[in-house]
């Protein structure tokens, strides 16, 4: 595959970066388009690794091949100075409570944190040798501005309201922006320790999961509960004024001054300590899931009702890692108050790296911005490594593999039928994806029809129970003939229901099911995305942005008359998304997947060397 990069004297590049805290990552902007941007974990395989993001800025550079003297700016994403003012700050405001928390932290700080300029420096300057002046060149933005600068920048809109609501970045917890051309101003700020990031991460740590990862887990949970504490929240834990800002009552938290999320108060008041992790789900966690979902959906919405009166505009932009909540973000679409709705796929701290070095180009030089015409500038997120046919023929060669080389017509005829069969596929095609989800580039994919499936994959590929179904890809133009929704949603970030006509309503006895067993009774066509309340975790695939994912679902809507299919990230519990070919195939390899495709090569399991096949089901840590 030829690269689109070609190198340019007289560019403008410019490196963002973001890391030390979690999800590092490196992103090379040049003249304002988005070249390249991945994060450290695929490079590294340790998930979330927030270490110095040393492979994903070599491989940015390598991407534009751009040499390091060739980079104008270097962006770090937030300013590790505020950030050490506020653990201060709240060490004097919670003091003597404080002080643990303050003891622990201010030796890291000390050491490391309040150091980063140093740090960062030295570490370019160990990559790259220290002949160009990195001090020079070296930037910081701050956290929220390089949210909002990564949902504004890429955005379609020439003008739009610019929401960011996270855990924290320096002081911000939430901030309204406004976008217009090549500038995004910040107007409104919610500050720490008030924080609906925080807030759910508090419920996903009492729910028994982990805090930054497990939030998604909390969300696919809501469905099975009653928001039957829901009222208790907002009596207790967080007052929510009409124009959405909120102000959190202290008391019931630890994560200000102790090192825990929730404290004594917090447990008296829902009536039993947090659950223990893996540990059976009850009712209970169901209910306290639909609780804190029901109270972020009521924020969000006031919040977004307030930015349009005050605004008056009519696109909204999101990032953060709130903005990741797509349950929230399909009721925002639904409740209609902006007309149109764009989020960053990289909503989390990764994309703050893409921000950064966005908001340098056109806040701080001042360079012109010009919105694609009905197209974002994300390139559909496929911003990561790619590999050559030839690249990948070597590889696959290199560790043993048995496969073929096809064209892309029989490769497709093949993968489709081997889908219709009922084959589960590993699908590693084009450019790596940035952001937390896999769209096709790095995927698991399967039959959604089959009732089946959902338990089959999760089992015998992904190693874990699962109450969450899959999400389904599907194509655009059929996308309202299977669901309630008509938006491009090509990032997964907005859900949608499966329409009444393809559903399947459960029987009296169905109904009375517990938990998981309810998601194992077909509820519709396509059992195997369709979540308990009929939802989807929709992505809608276009042939301009990942042509040949396109063609493979369109060719098995012919075969099937489905034009959906199931879409999981390639990896394991606990694994970062896989990345390289040799990746794919030890993960081929060590589950149950029947085929794998990458590139033009495809692979049978059953012509495979068998001692090829690790253990894989425990190498990674659970998440
Ligand atoms: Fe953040």
């Amino acid at each position: 595959m030829p690269r689109l990069s070609t190198h340019c004297s007289n560019c403008m590049n410019i490196l963002g970066i973001s890391g030390y805290y979690h999800d590092a990552a490196a992103c090379l902007v040049r003249d304002g388009e988005i070249i390249a941007a991945a994060q450290e974990e695929r490079f590294t395989r340790r998930k979330h690794d927030a270490s110095f993001p040393i492979h994903a800025i070599e491989y940015c550079l390598d991407e534009a091949l751009v040499k390091p003297h060739e980079v104008d700016y270097v962006v770090f994403y937030d300013k590790p100075f505020l950030k050490f003012e506020r653990l201060l700050e709240t060490y004097l405001a919670y003091a003597p409570r404080g002080f643990k928390s303050f003891a622990t932290s201010l030796p890291v700080w000390l050491k490391e944190k309040l150091f980063q300029k140093n740090d960062i420096i030295n570490a370019l300057s160990d990559l790259f040798g220290n002949e160009t002046e990195w001090s020079k060149r070296l930037l910081f933005s701050e956290h929220h501005l390089s949210h909002a600068a990564s949902a504004f920048f890429p955005s379609p809109f020439e003008e739009a309201a610019v929401l960011t609501m996270d855990g924290v970045g320096e002081w911000t917890t939430t901030s309204l922006a406004i976008g217009k051309g090549n500038q995004v101003t910040v107007v409104k700020e919610i500050q720490f320790p008030h924080s609906i990031g925080l807030l759910y991460s508090a419920f996903t740590f009492y729910t028994g999961f982990k805090v930054n990862s497990g939030e998604y887990k909390l969300m696919g949970l809501a469905p099975y509960g009653e928001p039957r504490f829901a009222d208790l929240i907002k009596r207790h834990l967080i007052d929510i004024r009409e124009d959405g800002s909120f102000y959190l009552d202290m008391s019931y938290f630890d994560y200000a001054a102790g090192l825990r999320m929730t404290s004594k108060k917090f447990h008296d008041l829902f009536g039993a300590p947090p659950r223990q992790p893996e540990s059976e789900l009850t009712q209970r966690e169901m209910d306290l899931a639909a609780s804190i979902q029901a109270v972020t959906e009521e924020l969000v919405i006031k919040l977004a009702r307030a930015v349009a009166q005050e605004t008056g505009l009519k696109n909204l932009c999101l990032a953060g890692g709130v903005a990741l909540n797509c349950v929230a973000n399909g009721k925002l679409l639904r409740e209609g108050i902006f007309e149109n709705l764009w989020i960053q796929p990289a909503a989390g701290d990764a994309g703050g790296a893409l921000g950064a070095a966005l908001g340098a180009y056109h806040i701080m030089l001042n360079k012109p911005r010009q919105a694609l015409q009905g197209m974002d500038g994300m390139k559909g997120s496929y911003l990561g490594p790619r590999y050559s046919q030839e690249d990948i023929v070597q590889r696959l060669r290199r560790v043993g593999a048995v496969f073929e080389s096809l064209h892309e017509e029989e490769l497709i005829e093949r993968t489709a039928h081997a889908l219709a069969e009922g084959k589960a596929v590993g699908w590693h095609q084009g450019r790596m994806e940035f952001g937390p989800r896999a769209l096709g580039g790095r995927s698991i994919i399967a039959d959604p029809r089959s009732p089946t499936m959902q338990k089959l994959l999760n089992l015998k590929v992904k190693y874990r129970e699962s109450f969450r179904p899959f999400a389904p890809s599907v194509l655009r133009e059929d996308l309202a003939d299977w669901f309630d929704m008509n938006a491009d949603s090509p990032y997964m970030l907005l859900v949608g229901d499966v329409r009444e006509d393809k559903r399947r309503n459960m029987t009296v006895d169905e109904q009375k099911l517990f938990g998981i067993e309810k998601l194992n009774v077909p509820r519709s066509e396509i059992p195997a995305v369709t979540h308990v309340d009929y939802s989807a975790r929709i992505q809608t695939v276009h042939l301009e942005t990942n042509p040949t994912y396109y063609k493979l679902i369109k060719r098995f809507k012919e075969l099937t008359g489905c034009p959906v299919l199931v879409n999981t990230s390639f990896n394991v519990r606990g694994e970062p998304i896989i990345s390289t070919p040799e990746d794919a195939f030890r993960c081929f390899m060590g589950t149950d997947l029947d085929v794998l495709v990458v590139g033009n090569c495809y692979l049978r399991k059953e012509s495979q060397n068998e001692g090829l096949a690790m253990s894989y089901m425990n190498a990674y840590e659970l998440d």
